[in-house]
């Protein structure tokens, strides 16, 4: 697929279902009693990979379609209706799938095998089977890698400080720990997505967010008189959103300053409850929306609408650093979806200037750095990401295919052990050039981005990759005015 310098992007898109919600939706819709129902699912490969493994260990979902969206039926069976599956469980191309997975099979009464494509069978599972291991669970892999047998039992809760901020090993073991003796802690330096958290309340968890001081309360959103207070604890937001502007009050990179370590979160669960069918909207992915974010911003005289985009401030570092960057956008209408913030947001072209990206932020925009690195190559000065080493073990090392791929678009780029230093452009087309995204679906959706901003043209090798989380990227880009070539 070739993309190219086009003319202004214009039109109104509605980005597809969160790929972390519609995962999760169909797990926790699969051990709770009764139907749940999941509208706005994404159907990309890498929830289907979720729906194949529910399947396999006999839970019956229905799919089918209103208004142009899948609609998912889930005949849940319950905390421990799960049957053990007649071969392994195949997770394809998924860490979200293997690791959250993992933490419900260490509570079956039954052994089950996970296995994944090449990519998927490079990436660090020991994270998730030593603290499983902790908790009671039998678990084997092939040097901290798939494939990884579990053998499930009787569980008991722990304390784990998990060294990175990642909801995969947090979610694993919540969810784990629904099915452990006693109380269940999982700290990480800063908060990741905290969609887990939301939805398995919503389901009817005991599941709450404690910050340093040792307040607690269950997560909540709640709507104030001025503002959306979106917080786990009474006083001490995680985020303050002003309804007029979109603009999270609480970001570190407001002003631009270092961004410096807050209380560490402590997820809390605590068995006994279980968990009851629900009906779920999924909200759009703003990892998908993303990629338009940064076209808009690449394209002179673009101007898109995008609807439904998730706007939890887990997710929602993109923004900020697109405000720090000098870029626009415009949330409208914001609102709560499922128990998740929603908003519209309208994007129009701007200079973009370089700016830090580092620190607490890095959790809430850890997909988007491919696209942000575009958007960073594309600017005036330097752009700076630290603290990012997580992306070396992503569906590719994307600190270094990044690093990579923006040499070959003739960008000045320096990799360091946890990020990058990139010296923008300033808005000089892109060289042309062909990429070969190794298979890492956002890494073909960030460098198609970059093609807008090449008069030579840039080619994405083996682009079918997009479907792991968006099946119809080119179509949308197509859509707004890209000019694409087979
Ligand atoms: C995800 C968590 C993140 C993210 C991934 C989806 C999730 O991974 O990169 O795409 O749904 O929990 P980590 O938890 O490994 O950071």
């Amino acid at each position: 697929m070739k993309i190219k310098r086009s003319g202004s992007l214009r039109g109104k898109l509605t980005v597809p279902g969160d790929k972390s919600i519609s995962h999760r939706a169909v797990m926790f819709g699969a051990i709770a009693e009764g139907t749940t129902t999941v509208r706005g699912f994404l159907k990309s490969a890498d929830c289907l990979s979720t729906i194949g493994c529910f399947r396999r260990m006999g839970i019956s979902i229905e799919e089918s379609a209103e208004a142009g969206s899948a609609v998912l039926r889930i005949h849940g069976k319950g905390l421990r209706g799960l049957k053990k599956p007649d071969g392994a469980l195949d997770a394809g191309n998924s860490g979200t799938t293997t690791r959250l997975l993992a933490g419900i099979l260490a509570g079956q009464p039954f052994e089950a095998a996970i296995v994944g494509d090449a990519s998927l069978s490079r990436r660090p599972m020991s994270r998730v089977s030593e603290p499983l291991t902790a908790m009671g669970a039998k678990l084997r892999s092939t040097e901290g890698h798939l494939p990884m047998t579990i053998q499930g039992g009787s569980l008991h809760g722990i304390s784990h400080e998990s060294r990175v901020a990642s909801a995969q090993v947090k979610s694993c073991i919540a969810l784990a720990g629904l099915y452990a003796e006693g109380i269940t802690r999982i700290t990480e330096p800063s908060l990741s997505r905290n969609h887990t958290e939301l939805m398995l309340s919503a389901f009817g968890a005991d599941i709450s967010t404690e910050y340093g001081r040792g307040i607690l309360e269950r997560a909540s959103l709640l709507r104030e008189e001025k503002h959306y207070l979106w917080s786990a604890v009474k006083d001490q937001p995680i985020a303050e959103i002003d309804p007029v502007t979109g603009r999270n009050l609480t970001d570190p990179l407001h002003g631009r300053t270092a961004p410096s370590a807050g209380p560490r979160p402590t997820c809390v669960v605590r068995p006994g409850k279980e968990l009851h069918a629900l009906d779920i909207t999924v909200p759009g992915d703003i990892s998908s929306a993303a990629y338009f974010l940064a076209a808009a911003n690449l394209v002179p005289g673009s101007e898109l609408f995008l609807t439904n985009v998730g706007m939890n401030p887990t997710r929602t570092g993109l923004l900020s650093v697109l405000e720090a960057m000098g870029g626009r956008y415009t949330p409208e209408n914001l609102r709560l979806m499922g128990g998740e913030p929603v908003s519209d947001l309208r994007v129009s072209f701007a200079k973009l200037h370089g700016t830090y990206i580092g620190g607490p932020l890095i959790p809430t925009l850890i997909d988007e750095l491919p696209v942000i690195a575009v958007m960073a190559a594309y600017a005036e000065g330097e752009t700076i990401i630290r603290d990012a080493k997580e992306l070396r073990v992503k569906e590719s090392d994307r600190l270094a295919r990044i690093v990579e791929n923006l040499r070959a678009l003739g960008v000045g780029v320096e990799e360091v052990p946890d990020g990058m230093a990139i010296q923008g452009n300033g808005g000089k087309p892109f060289k042309g050039a062909v990429i070969d995204p190794h298979g890492d679906h956002r890494l073909a959706m960030a460098f198609a981005v970059a093609g807008l901003a090449s008069d030579e043209g840039i080619a994405i090798r083996d682009e079918g990759c997009v479907a792991v989380s968006y099946p119809a990227f080119f179509a949308d880009l197509a859509a707004v005015g890209a000019e694409l070539s087979a």
